[in-house]
């Protein structure tokens, strides 16, 4: 039995160097240095004194050698064509070449390998194809020390065993490439997106303190300054964050936001500034923090009023030296941001009564941007009304084309406590319960409907429902027919008669629209597309 215990341990020896290759192949994340530790390999356990990988080039259509051993620089420049050389032929072909005797082979170019030029001894040259989705994608070449005894065949699978893993870890590389380069498209789609969207053009308003506003976004947006954004609920002041973010030099930089209300005392420290593995039960992996993730950039401390106190000494620290540690880490890390805060909290206040630092206010109130109430900038109303019925309607595939003249009387009414975000929410409930070319005041929320009539009712009749309605249309189309009764009466298919009667019923005044296709200039943009005939209603 020798003989077949001597060719199990041929095999054994065979799996092992295999294995091994393969593990080199898999060892590195960096696809040239992986082959050349597999060709390395193939040196120790084959015996080669010369290998290379050659890869066809897309964009050349040659071959290139991506790694090699054994041969010197000149040769690591060595180009072919498809089909030239026998490397050319084996990747044309798809099948392996066996030359026992190199030195008698005209076919042999020496490109790579260099043999002539080195002086080197008789070789035997074994080449496989290396294929990928079915297509040769190259080759693997080598040579060995001459022997008339050698087995070409065994050597010929061998390689190709290994041309196949090859190819695996090839086809794998590019699978990662695709999908990084898939992610680098999606990322830069989103970055103009969003550049687009904090644009200075789209913050909407152009009344005295919003004008102010812009002007102090200006001023300070190409600076490093700590900016402090205040303001009520719902003023705006994440979107003037953004714009300033947008409109500095860090604008091609990480805008990370932190909602300081939003994380429990317990997590708002490792949130910003990151922790080390066993910096506490349960940090199983070093994390980092936002204030490393928005380096280069801007951190947006939203709500930066109901900060704890323990937090506040920390982030005055990083104010004051400009760097930090990772909680339960050594390792100082410079803070490299631009700070921006917001709070829509009394702070004097808050500091009166001990909850909020007085040194950390002075470092964060560097420069203020107070935004103001909806309520103090009432022409802003309608232009907002019509900038969200234009954006809603988009999205949610309408045909709307205006606000009714009453519906706009109820939106500058009312005092607007929950400011544009609570404008933006009736606007787009309007949109989605409307089903016509006109939001009506009944489209509007209940809440603005009790503000209208002085909060004498919750519940609305249906027989004022109804007559709400009929004041809306008959203004809608007087509106349209100039203030002519005559012309409305017509396009509502009614008598000159009643059009007269339920104008002094509910009061129109009709001198208003005489001489006018749009609504008076004192009310703002409300038309959205140009008047035209009546539609559905
Ligand atoms: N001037 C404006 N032009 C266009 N949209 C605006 C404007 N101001 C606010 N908005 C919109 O109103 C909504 C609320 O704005 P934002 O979230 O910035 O308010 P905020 O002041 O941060 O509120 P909070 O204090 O409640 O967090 C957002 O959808 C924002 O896009
Ligand atoms: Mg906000």
């Amino acid at each position: 039995m020798p003989k077949r215990a001597n060719h199990s341990r041929d095999d054994l020896r065979i799996l092992a160097s295999l294995s091994d290759i393969g593990a080199a192949l898999g060892g590195s994340a960096d696809l040239r240095s992986a082959m050349e530790r597999m060709l390395e390999r193939l040196e120790a356990a084959r015996g080669i004194v010369r290998g290379a990988v050659f890869l066809l080039h897309e964009d050349t259509g040659e071959l290139h050698v991506e790694a090699g051993v054994g041969i010197p620089s000149e040769g690591m420049r060595a180009r072919y064509r498809p089909g030239e050389g026998l490397v050319g032929r084996v990747v044309q072909s798809g099948r392996p070449v066996i030359v026992p005797a190199t030195a008698r082979e005209p076919l042999l170019l020496d490109r790579a390998f260099q043999r002539k030029a080195s002086g080197s001894p008789e070789a035997s040259f074994v080449a496989v194809p290396i294929v990928l989705e079915r297509r040769p994608a190259g080759a693997l070449a080598v040579d060995f020390p001459f022997s008339r005894t050698r087995d070409f065949q065994m050597e010929t699978h061998f390689l190709s065993v290994v041309a196949a893993m090859v190819a695996h870890a090839l086809r794998a590389q590019r699978a990662i490439e695709d999908e990084r380069n898939r992610l680098l498209a999606e990322n830069k789609n989103l970055r103009s997106e969003l550049e687009e969207r904090y644009d200075l053009s789209n913050i909407v308003g152009t009344s005295g303190p919003m004008r102010q506003v812009y002007e102090q976004i200006a001023q300070v947006a190409q600076t490093s300054t700590t900016v402090l954004i205040r303001g009520e609920s719902g003023t705006g002041k994440e979107l003037i964050a953004h714009a300033i973010h947008y409109n500095s030099p860090r604008a091609k930089q990480p805008f990370v936001k932190v909602s300081c209300a939003a994380l429990p005392d317990t997590l708002i420290e490792s949130e910003l500034f990151g922790y080390e593995r066993g910096a506490f039960t349960g940090a199983q992996a070093r994390k980092r923090g936002r204030f490393e993730l928005a380096h280069g950039g801007t951190l947006f401390l939203d709500e930066v009023g109901e900060l704890n106190l323990a937090t506040q000494v920390k982030l005055l620290r990083v104010l004051q030296e400009g760097e930090f540690e990772r909680l339960g880490g050594t390792e100082t890390h410079k803070a490299d941001v631009r700070l921006i805060a917001a709070t829509n909290r009394d702070l004097e206040t808050a500091m009166a009564e001990r909850q909020f630092r007085e040194d950390l206010y002075y470092r964060l109130n560097v420069f203020s941007i107070f935004v103001p109430p909806l309520r103090d900038r009432k022409p802003d109303v309608m232009l907002l009304a019509d900038h969200f019925l234009i954006q809603y309607a988009r999205q949610h595939n309408k045909r709307i084309r205006r606000i009714a003249t009453p519906a706009i009387d109820m939106l500058m009414g009312y005092h607007w406590p929950g400011n544009v975000r609570e404008l933006e929410n009736t606007i787009e409930r309007a949109v989605l319960t409307c089903d016509g070319q006109v939001i009506h005041a009944h489209h509007l929320s209940p809440t603005l409907q009790t503000a209208e009539s002085s909060g004498t009712t919750v519940q609305v009749s249906l027989a004022e429902a109804v007559g709400e309605y009929e004041k809306d249309l008959i203004l809608d189309v007087l509106k349209s027919a100039r203030g002519n009764r005559a012309r409305a009466a017509r396009l509502l298919g009614t008598t000159e008669r009643i059009i007269g009667y339920k104008v002094r019923k509910y009061g129109i005044e009709v001198g208003r629209f005489r001489g006018r296709a749009t609504p008076p200039p004192s009310r703002g943009r409300s038309t959205v597309a140009p008047p035209g005939r009546r539609g559905s209603t």
